[in-house]
């Protein structure tokens, strides 16, 4: 794509062909399904209805921010509350395919829904390249089954309509500048969400763990990005690890969890590069960790490791 106008004329007339009646769309608040959103919303007019899922596996304040920004980028929505359903699904699930396979089926299940409700059967969703190719759509191997690739099931009667499959993610942002929506200031989240960011089981107390330990990773890289200390990196979060081990808390032997941060830099997400941060910043991290997940959490680590052979997420 060269030419970001003429992708979105072109767009909004394949998208009007394409979609003869309504639509719903899956808005989770990234600039890709938000881009996709504006386009088909450009194009449908009061035929498309978004659909923000809080699965209960977000981020700290994610249902806030993710409406601050759809009402900044002229996006009507809807919240739709599912987190009792999430846990459920993923009730005694560790493997991390399983785990994405599992969260797939059930965004489509409450989309067959909502879409029944709204009278249609088509489900725009803003996949990009690199999530199908990763997928395995041009590789031999699955790397990892992103959520919103492949999960519709065969006796499903929802159409797929993803009007941004085959670009990158520098030309979504060069769409969505041209659209007029800002510049996400959330890096990306994987749409598992922190399913995906617990190893092993999920229950709700392992997932408000990881949720504490992301939001302390995201505000002590921001304060560094934003003192000079680092340049802003394309990720940074918090794992929560399978493994326990001991630690102490005052007088008291504690065999808690483990958490290891990731901040990497990238261009695209194929590739990346683990980030040289300073040991300040970490140990800020980690004190904070500890603490406010005393008793919880006992240790965290910091990963090296780049893309390849790691990939991003740990699972
Ligand atoms: P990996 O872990 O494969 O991640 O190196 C590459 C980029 O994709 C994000 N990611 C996802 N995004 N659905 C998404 O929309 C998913 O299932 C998913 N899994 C990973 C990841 O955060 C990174 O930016």
């Amino acid at each position: 794509m060269n030419d970001p106008a003429a992708f979105v004329t072109e767009t909004i007339a394949r998208i009007r062909a394409e979609v003869p009646g309504k639509a719903i769309i899956a808005a989770s608040g990234g600039i890709d399904s938000t881009t996709a959103a504006r386009l088909v919303q450009k194009a449908l007019g009061e035929r498309a209805r978004a659909i923000f899922v809080d699965t209960g596996l977000l981020r700290a304040r994610e249902v806030e921010h993710v409406s601050e920004y759809f009402r900044a980028s002229r996006l009507p929505f809807e919240v739709v509350p599912a987190a009792d359903r999430f846990f459920e699904v993923l009730r005694d699930v560790t493997d991390p395919e399983e785990k994405r396979r599992r969260i797939g089926a059930a965004f489509i299940r409450l989309f067959e829904s909502e879409a029944e409700r709204f009278g249609t059967d088509r489900l725009v969703q803003g996949t990009i390249a690199p999530d199908w190719i990763e997928s395995g759509g041009a590789l031999r191997d699955t790397i990892k089954t992103h959520h919103n690739v492949g999960g519709v099931p065969k006796d499903s009667r929802l159409v797929l309509v993803e009007p941004l499959r085959d670009l990158y993610k520098d030309e979504v942002r060069a769409v969505a500048r041209e659209l007029g929506i800002p510049s996400a200031d959330r890096q990306p989240f994987p749409g598992p969400g922190l399913a995906v960011r617990v190893h092993g089981p999920v229950t709700p107390e392992r997932v408000r763990r990881a949720r504490v330990a992301n939001a302390i990773v995201e505000e002590e890289v921001e304060r560094a990005v934003s003192a000079k200390t680092i340049s802003r990196p394309w990720q940074y979060f918090a794992v929560l690890l399978p493994v326990r081990a001991v630690g102490v808390t005052g007088d008291n032997r504690v065999y808690g969890e483990a958490v290891s941060v990731r901040v990497v830099e990238s261009i695209d997400a194929m590739t990346a590069t683990s980030m040289d941060v300073p040991r300040a910043v970490l140990k800020s991290i980690a004190e904070r960790i500890t603490r406010e997940l005393s008793g919880e959490v006992v240790r965290v680590l910091y990963e090296v490791t780049d893309k390849p052979p790691a990939t991003i997420e740990w699972e």
